[in-house]
């Protein structure tokens, strides 16, 4: 028999490259999408196979859930429909909370509604869950409170030890590190992991939480100001400006190619857990954001890029990850370095 998805958000990003995975691969795909204005600016932005079925409808919007419901019992669901503005949820905190949090308990609304399991939930959920994360200073690990504007402001980049000692930031791993949201968007995040982990766990069904590093590649929204840093230094290198890199360059990211993170969300689908998994997924590699925009800069011989010394508030300095539990849990490995990456994104971009 022909397993079926229900991609709620899979016209964006992440969902349409899914889509077309798991049609390559036989399984039947419908997705549910707003198609909301600040990701899809035209028509055109929604690429999908024609085998896909698309129901436009609102995650928020319990009879959109319950008419899709009704068509599609589907056997996994995979959970993308979000707003993912980091900085922005700062500001549009009850738009972050409607469709992230509210967004996703009308979904399991609808599946009781519908008295329908599927076999298994897969969420995308973030890295921005863990904030600042763990950090060492000697022996001594420690989870840092958001650098403060004042910090910032004096050019206090690194978050601060107890002692006063030099620190560094360690890998997160969902296993041992502990979340701390330190914005709006990553609060919502987590919400999404504890009502699906509880509802999953009172159905009797399985649940792969997979937390994402920065996602970047071809079918990235170019044009939504709150994607990712990758595909807005790429736009603006292309043109020949110098970019600028806040702080003092040295924000570390891992940077993760879109058909590795598919392929991971791909595997979980493919091989359930026993009851539940929480996993990080990125290439494994950190990098500074310096390092990103000399990268591109060389690329596309656009001029030196000039570190500024701004900051915007609520960017955590470091995010990185242990990627070996997923490599064990899911049998799967990141496969595209970031060169190859932004050669890919910058060759989707000027086609
Ligand atoms: N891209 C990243 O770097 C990244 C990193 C970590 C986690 N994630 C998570 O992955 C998921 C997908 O992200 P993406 O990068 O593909 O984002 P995206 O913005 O490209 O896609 C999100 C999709 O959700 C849809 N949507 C928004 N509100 C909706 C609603 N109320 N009802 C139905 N659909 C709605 C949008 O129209 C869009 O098509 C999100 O849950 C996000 O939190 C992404």
């Amino acid at each position: 028999m022909t397993s079926s998805v229900l991609i709620t958000g899979g016209a964006g990003f992440i969902g349409s490259t899914l889509a077309r995975r798991l049609v390559d691969a036989g399984y039947e795909v419908a997705v549910m999408d707003i198609l909301h204005p600040q990701v899809h600016t035209e028509q055109s932005s929604i690429n999908l196979p024609p085998s896909v079925r698309l129901f436009t409808g609102d995650v928020t919007h319990g009879p959109d859930c319950d008419a899709v419901l009704r068509l599609v019992k589907p056997s996994q669901i995979v959970h993308l429909a979000a707003e993912t503005g980091t900085a922005q949820s700062l500001s549009e905190a009850t738009r972050h909370g409607s469709v992230n949090v509210v967004g996703t308990t009308q979904l399991v609304d609808a599946l009781g509604r519908c008295s329908h399991v599927p076999e298994q939930l897969v969420l995308a959920s973030s890295r921005a869950v863990y904030g600042e994360g763990a950090w060492q200073s000697g022996t001594q690990i420690f989870y840092p409170p958001p650098r403060s504007h004042a910090q910032l402001a004096a050019g206090i980049w690194d978050p601060q030890s107890p002692t006063d000692e030099p620190a560094v930031p360690l890998a997160s791993s969902a296993a041992s590190t502990e979340p701390r949201p330190t914005n709006i968007y990553a609060a919502t995040k987590l919400a999404q992991e504890h009502i699906l982990a509880a509802w999953a766990s009172a159905h009797d069904t399985n649940l792969s939480v997979l937390r994402l590093q920065n996602v970047y590649g071809p079918g990235q929204s170019l044009t939504n100001s709150y994607t990712g840093i990758v595909a807005l230094f790429a736009r603006l290198a292309r043109q020949k400006q110098a970019l600028e890199v806040f702080e003092d360059g040295r924000i570390l990211r891992d940077f993760v190619f879109i058909d590795d993170v598919v392929e991971a969300l791909f595997s979980a689908i493919e091989k359930p857990p026993a009851r539940s998994r929480h996993v990080d997924i990125g290439s494994g590699v950190p990098t500074t954001i310096h390092e990103l925009a000399q990268q591109l800069a060389a690329i596309c011989d656009a001029p030196e890029p000039v570190v500024v010394a701004k900051f915007r508030d609520g960017d955590v300095r470091a995010a990185k990850c242990d990627i070996d539990p997923a490599v064990h849990e899911l049998g799967w490995r990141p496969k595209w370095s970031l060169e190859d990456g932004v050669r890919a994104l910058l060759g989707w971009i000027g086609a």
